[in-house]
Order: C-alpha cells, then structure tokens, then sequence
C-alpha cells in the first residue's frame, strides 16, 4: 500500500526516530489513507514521553496546551502537528475524560484503547503498517467495530456512539453487531456528553451520505440526542423526514431543515438547545419557515426577497427532497421543476432584480419629503417593496412616490 505523509510529518517522525523512539502517523489519516481518501489533518504518536518530545523539539516551535495528556503541538515548516506519547488511558469515571493518564512505551498498547478498529492502524515510513486489530480488514470490507469489548469502549467515551453513527452515514460502512448492541444498549450515557460535543458530531453525521438510513436504525439514539420534548403536539413523520435527508443536499443548513421540517416554529428552540450557532439556527428556521410559502407558489422575486440569493437556492433544493420523498414516482418531473425554478431564481438574482430596500428607486429622505415621518417610513418603503416585487407597480421613482402619497391618503 502506498502511503502519503506530508513532508513535515515525515520530518518529525524521522526527528523521533533518529533520538531512539519510535513514531507513527495515527488515527484518522491512516484509516483515510487505508480507504483511499485524502485524510484532512495528521496526527502523529510516539513511545517518547512529554518530556522527551520537548527535548527532540527544542529548537522547533511548540504549544504545550495538551502536555498532561501527552499531546505536545510542534510547529513542523508552519504546520501545526500533534504529536502525543503513546497512551494506556486509566479509567474514564465521568464516562468523557480519562481520569489518570498511563503513558507506555508500546504502540500496540496506544492502538487498544482507541474507539473503532479502521481508527486503530498506525503507520511508519519505516516499520509500515501496525494493525493488531485487523483495521484493514474491516476497512476492506466495509465495517464499524469496536476495538475490543464495545460496551467497555462506549462506556469510557459515550460520544463513540455517535462517532460510530457518523463514520457509518459518512462512509456507508454498517456497524457491526456486537458493536450495534452495545450503542442501543449504552446510548443513555450519551445523556452526561456535553452539548457541544454532541451537537459537534451531530453536525458531522448530518452530512453524510447515508446519515438518514442510519438514523432510522437508531431512533433510539435519535430521541436520546434531540429535545423531544420541544416537538410534543407536533406530527413529525420521522421515517419522512430521514428519508428526506439522503436526497437533500450536503449542506448543513438544508440537512437540518429536512429533518426538523415537520416541527415548524419549534425547529428554532430544537437548534437552540442543542447550543448550536445562531446564524445555523437562523438559517434553518427560515427554511422551515419559508419551505411551505413555496408550496403555496408565492412569486419567485418575493422569495427571493424574502429569502435573500443563498437561502433562495437552499429553499428550492429542501422543497425538492420533500416532494420526491412524498412521491418518489414524480421523481424526475419535480426534478426538472426545481431546475426551472433555480434558473428563474438565478436569471433574478443575475438580473440584480429589486428585492431589498437598498435596491428601491426611492429611500427614506424621499419619504420624509412626503411628510412621512419615524416608522411610518420604514412601514410604507416595506410596503412599495413589496408591490414592486409582486409586479404591482414599477420600481420607478415617479411612480413609488405617487404610490406612496396614495397610501397617505
Ligand atoms: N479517538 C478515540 N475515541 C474518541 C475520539 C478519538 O479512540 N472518542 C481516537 C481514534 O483513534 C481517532 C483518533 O483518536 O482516529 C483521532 O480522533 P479525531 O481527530 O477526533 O477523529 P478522526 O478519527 O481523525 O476522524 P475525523 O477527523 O475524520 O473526524
């Protein structure tokens, strides 16, 4: 197998080698690599202790942040690298962080304690692939397992049992029995995992391919995660809106609105509990919002209005994966009906056509001139943009002001 280490990957790990301990790019890169895709970031363990790294490093630039963990960030040629002793982590009492941290001087040792096999193979340019927990294999065929025993993994770190969901929707791989017992069986310890980080895996399983199909194998771990107590009195056709997920596109504002469309207004709150950032929640929210104004075939120029360019366009591409999961027979004709509306909506937007009050052929000192005066200016340059919008009256300065002193009187 050929593999691919950055430059300054290669250079610290030679750097380590050279003092005497041994060193691997870890993790996620070498699963990546071992899949065939480009891994986004590299990290890197070794059998030196802290203390050691800082000594093989001293005339590199380092961050010592993670240093009690083992982690020491050297800055290799500007990229920034993590570099952490091999570890034999104590155990995880509050169920996130290892209480006591062992340090060892055996790879293998490192490789045991981590979440999925595909994530337990560490690679050296020298002493190639380490994979005592057949990583590769599981990657060749397509399967999410536990290294070790599952309950004992999930328990020392529930979030693994969304990470096992997320790698699953992202690279389509299903989750092996035992493994899949296990995350029905403990996702209750998901409830002491902090918001952040669960919202943060959240997010990162919305986006994959299958995350809709692997979601309704685990509802249960669904309505653990999502604040189902905000939806009460709303019918939400969850197989709906998973299915609705895979045909929407990977766009996480589009994703969430496909799964929270059937919650209406409560899709804010949902988003908000969940402590998510608030212009994702607004995003969505609008969506949700706006998604049913285009069933009722409100014109194009108001929704754009309405909407804005970018929100326009994920308005369009949501309304079409509700319609073809509703009536996937009429797949292709809604297809080429959204294709038709994206290219009115861009003729629109191309066409700089007036949907904000910046764009109106009159302004507030036009209005102060009629004798309007505090809010009612804003209110009757709301009301000329939208009859412009609705085609009622040309945006013209002539006739805005003659519609504007008729609304006066
Ligand atoms: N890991 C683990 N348990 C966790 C988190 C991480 O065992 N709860 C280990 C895994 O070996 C993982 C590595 O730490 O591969 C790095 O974790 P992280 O950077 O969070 O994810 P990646 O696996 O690199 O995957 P990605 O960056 O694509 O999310």
């Amino acid at each position: 197998m050929n593999f691919f280490l950055p430059k300054q990957v290669v250079r610290a790990i030679d750097a380590l080698e050279a003092a005497g301990y041994a060193a691997y790019a870890v993790g996620g890169c070498v699963r990546d690599q071992v899949l065939g895709i480009m891994p986004h970031d590299y990290d890197v363990c070794t059998a030196a202790s802290p203390e050691e790294m800082q000594r093989v490093f001293e005339n590199q630039r380092t961050i010592e942040t993670g240093l009690k963990h083992g982690t020491l960030t050297v800055l290799m040629g500007g990229m920034p690298l993590e570099i952490t002793t091999f570890r034999q982590d104590g155990d995880y009492l509050d169920g996130r962080h290892p209480e006591t941290v062992r340090f060892t001087r055996r790879v293998e040792d490192d490789l045991s304690r981590r979440d999925f096999t595909i994530n337990a193979m560490a690679y050296s340019p020298t002493r190639g692939l380490c994979d005592p927990f057949g990583g590769r294999e599981d990657c060749a065929a397509g399967i999410i397992r536990c290294v070790g025993v599952a309950e004992k993994r999930l328990e020392e770190d529930a979030l693994r049992i969304l990470r096992a969901l997320r790698f699953s929707a992202r690279l389509g791989f299903p989750i092996e029995e035992h493994t899949a017992r296990a995350i029905h069986e403990g996702k209750a310890g998901l409830l002491r995992i902090s918001t952040e980080r669960i919202s943060s895996e959240l997010n990162g399983l919305l986006l994959g391919g299958h995350a809709g199909e692997v979601l309704a194998e685990y509802p249960d771990v669904l309505g653990t995660v999502l604040p189902l107590r905000l939806l009460t009195g709303h019918e939400v056709d969850w197989p709906c809106s998973l299915r609705r997920i895979d045909y929407a596109a990977p766009d996480l504002a589009i994703r969430w609105a496909a799964l929270l469309l059937d919650a209406g207004l409560e899709t804010a709150g949902v988003l908000r509990a969940l402590k998510m950032p608030v212009k994702l929640t607004e995003n969505v929210s609008h969506l949700v919002r706006e998604c049913r104004a285009l069933d009722r075939d409100v014109p194009m120029q108001e929704m754009l209005m309405r909407l804005g360019p970018d929100q326009l366009r994920q308005c369009l591409l949501l309304r079409q994966a509700d319609r073809v999961v509703r009536q996937p027979d009429q797949k292709e004709t809604i297809e080429a009906d959204t294709r038709e509306k994206l290219r009115e909506a861009e003729m629109l937007i191309q066409g700089n056509a007036c949907c904000t009050l910046g764009q109106l052929a009159v302004n507030g000192r036009d209005m102060a001139a009629l004798g309007l005066k505090g809010k009612a200016i804003g209110q009757t340059l709301n009301a000329l943009l939208l009859a412009v919008v609705r085609s009622e009256i040309p945006n013209e300065k002539e006739a805005l002001m003659k519609r504007a002193a008729s609304m006066q009187a």
